[in-house]
């Protein structure tokens, strides 16, 4: 999610849940070719599976990107035609590709002959005017027959004029049923359903309807839902972590972060919902979120905070007194 995810904040929500497949935010086809490939692609071993995000409309452009992405390592290439902001529309990517089948399946088509991972699309229900049951299937019949197996679809409509992006992930509303229905149009493709879903118990009733689930922000906003994934939609054996796991586990990687001259406050912003609901979140939300930002920040940061919140010292202060 643009501005909200990155590769700290995947390697966090890794701690929580192995199989769960992350996605990085959108980064367009011409940041992968011009841009600094280091900062926006890089990533960590233990981030897998991780998918790459692309905007864009230039099959070629996107064939190249996509090429670079999976040498990358990315794990699956996927093509954003769902957000409908204007800096997206007037490069002519995002939502508004949805009125342009054809052109996205070239798209697909040409990422896939590039690419040996799978290519995906994230897209509406529908756009603007063309939000009816057949435009949906026009869209998806032609992506699919370039080959794209996997549909990540966004269960509402985006107005592309007069809502911003925020708005357009609130006001339109959520029609699952659409997208349920469109599994039963096409058993043959995975169907992944998003949009509203805030909880693991209504993740696994939308699995009776369709193949996966996609969390945006509960995932975000309450990480530790993450924590139950394996075990619930996996049907994994392993103990889930407690929150203090999840957070010592994070704290080698800070220090590393913070020795490369990286801000501890990079990681510590994606944890601030961890305790979300619990006794004395806050408190552990306030600590991080007014001393991680300091210059010089270290990990006994998040130390302390996780001592607010439940008392107990993290192993890492034992060993050092
Ligand atoms: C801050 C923010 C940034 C987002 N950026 C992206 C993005 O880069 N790519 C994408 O496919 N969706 C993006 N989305 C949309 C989400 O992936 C998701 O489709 C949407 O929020 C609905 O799902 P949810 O209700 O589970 O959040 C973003 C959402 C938010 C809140």
């Amino acid at each position: 999610m643009m501005d909200w995810t990155d590769r700290h904040c995947r390697f966090f929500h890794r701690r929580l849940t192995a199989h769960a497949l992350l996605y990085t935010e959108m980064i367009t086809a011409e940041a992968v070719l011009h841009g600094d490939r280091q900062r926006l692609l890089g990533f960590s071993p233990e981030e897998h599976p991780v998918a790459l995000q692309l905007g864009g409309s230039d099959p070629a452009r996107l064939a190249a990107a996509a090429a670079i992405g999976a040498a990358w390592g990315y794990d699956e290439i996927n093509l954003n035609v769902g957000c409908p902001s204007d800096r997206v529309q007037e490069g002519r990517f995002g939502a508004c590709l949805m009125a342009e089948p054809e052109l996205v399946a070239d798209c697909v088509a040409a990422m896939r002959t590039c690419v040996t991972v799978p290519v995906t699309v994230k897209c509406r229900i529908g756009i603007d005017n063309q939000d009816s049951e057949q435009d949906l299937e026009r869209f998806v019949a032609a992506v699919a027959g370039a080959g794209c197996r996997t549909f990540i679809v966004h269960a509402r409509k985006a107005w592309l004029q007069g809502l911003s992006p925020k708005a357009n992930r609130e006001v339109p509303p959520l029609d699952h049923a659409r997208v349920y229905r469109l599994k039963v149009a096409h058993p043959e493709l995975e169907i992944v359903i998003n949009g509203g879903i805030g909880s693991l118990n209504e993740a696994q009733a939308h699995l009776a309807h369709v193949d996966g689930v996609a969390l945006g922000r509960a995932a975000y906003q309450n990480p530790y839902l993450l924590a139950e994934v394996d075990r619930r939609l996996f049907g994994a054996a392993a103990t889930p972590p407690s929150r203090r796991d999840a957070i010592e586990a994070l704290l080698p990687y800070a220090l590393r972060h913070i020795a490369a001259g990286g801000r501890l406050n990079n990681i510590a912003r994606h944890v601030l919902g961890l305790y979300h609901g619990q006794p004395r979140a806050r408190a552990f939300r306030r600590h991080l979120s007014e001393r991680a930002p300091r210059d010089g920040a270290g990990i006994a940061v998040l130390q302390e905070a996780l001592q607010l919140v439940d008392g107990a010292p993290t192993a890492a202060m034992l060993a050092a007194e």
